[in-house]
């Protein structure tokens, strides 16, 4: 009797896994979001072995132009599909990946794999990494061992947890780590081997709903800097209709007081303020006092999940302690 296979569809949306360079050598300078998702299945005839896979395009961009209109199509879909597959692999830039992977987390519900991938070098590259990196993926999804995992990174031979994965190299193959829990495992010649769990909620045990949402609240990120000028920019934020803004503080979270006076005025007029870091590791420590003044700690997440989390929290509520209780919890 013939084998069943488990379902897995695949989505793509661009980056350099569909990139195309005018010479093998080129591993800069490219396009990414070229190569349909037809080109890229093509591209790894041994995918038939692990499922049966269906493909579709949901966009084809470079990762840095990544939307949240295209976040929420690429959610509802996942959703439509995850009751009929047994997972679902995203192809996608690596610049903006992490982000992606971390509203997934927070948006999808069911417990089947989810697993995005993408690629260091262009797929006209003398060894491009994007044909083994499908090739994992699919067996990732695939693999029943991953169910209750949540929404996984596969890069590299790795596995990691969307609230975990960073990119913590611009160029090197090896461009993903999890600075602060370490990866969820690795996956050797097509089979997943698991070391760590996700230990925050994600998936269906989160509260956000996007099924009736059409946008997402304008939540932007200010850097702290010595000699910071960006009180300027907190207020053009704010005049420009941004309901909340992660600061990217230095150390633990410290802001620079002249940006820390004006974010004060602008809490004041409704603004809502996040305290994330610039460090690459580790928690945020916002002082008893600044707490009191309305600052919100993201925790440990870095200030692009911590945009991801604050605009999922402002659809909920308004209110001070509660968006700080969902950065607590997820
Ligand atoms: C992108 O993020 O779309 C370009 C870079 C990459 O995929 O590595």
């Amino acid at each position: 009797m013939a084998q069943v296979k488990p379902k897995v569809a695949i989505l793509a949306t661009g980056g350099t896994i569909a990139g195309s360079a005018n010479s093998e050598l080129a591993t800069t300078g490219y396009k990414a979001g070229v190569l349909g998702i037809d080109v890229l299945v093509k591209a790894v005839p041994e995918l038939k072995n692990l499922a049966d896979i269906t493909g579709e395009q949901i966009a084809n961009i470079d990762s840095s132009n990544m939307t949240n209109e295209i976040w929420l199509k690429l959610a509802k879909r996942c959703n439509e599909l995850l009751s009929k597959v047994d997972g679902i692999v995203i192809t996608h830039g690596t610049d903006t990946m992490e982000e992606t992977a971390f509203f997934l987390s927070l948006v999808l519900k069911s417990d089947k794999p989810v697993v995005l991938v993408g690629a260091m070098r262009p797929a006209t590259a003398m060894s491009a990494d994007g044909p083994k990196n499908l090739y994992n993926a699919v067996a990732l999804a695939a693999n029943p061992s991953a169910k209750g995992k949540g929404v996984m990174v596969a890069m590299n031979d790795k596995i990691l947890s969307a609230r975990g994965v960073v990119k913590t190299h611009t160029l090197n193959l090896d461009a993903f780590s999890s600075p602060d829990f370490g990866d969820l495992g690795y996956i050797v010649d097509g089979k997943a081997f698991f070391y760590n769990n996700a230990t925050k909620a994600h998936t269906k045990d989160t509260p956000f709903d996007i099924s009736k949402i059409t946008n997402l609240p304008k939540v932007d990120i200010l850097y702290s800097y010595s000699n910071d000028g960006n009180a300027v920019a907190a207020k053009a934020l704010f005049a420009n209709g941004t309901k909340g803004i992660i600061v990217a503080g230095s150390g633990a979270g410290s802001i620079h007081e002249d940006q820390k006076n004006a974010l004060k005025e602008l809490m004041k007029q409704g603004l809502k303020v996040v305290v994330s870091s610039r460090v690459v590791s580790g928690r945020v420590a916002i002082s008893d006092r600044d707490k009191e003044l309305g600052f919100i700690s993201a925790e440990d997440l870095n200030p692009q999940k911590a945009r991801v989390l604050f605009m999922l929290a402002l659809i909920k509520t308004n209110n001070t302690q509660e968006i700080q209780d969902y950065f607590l919890k997820y």
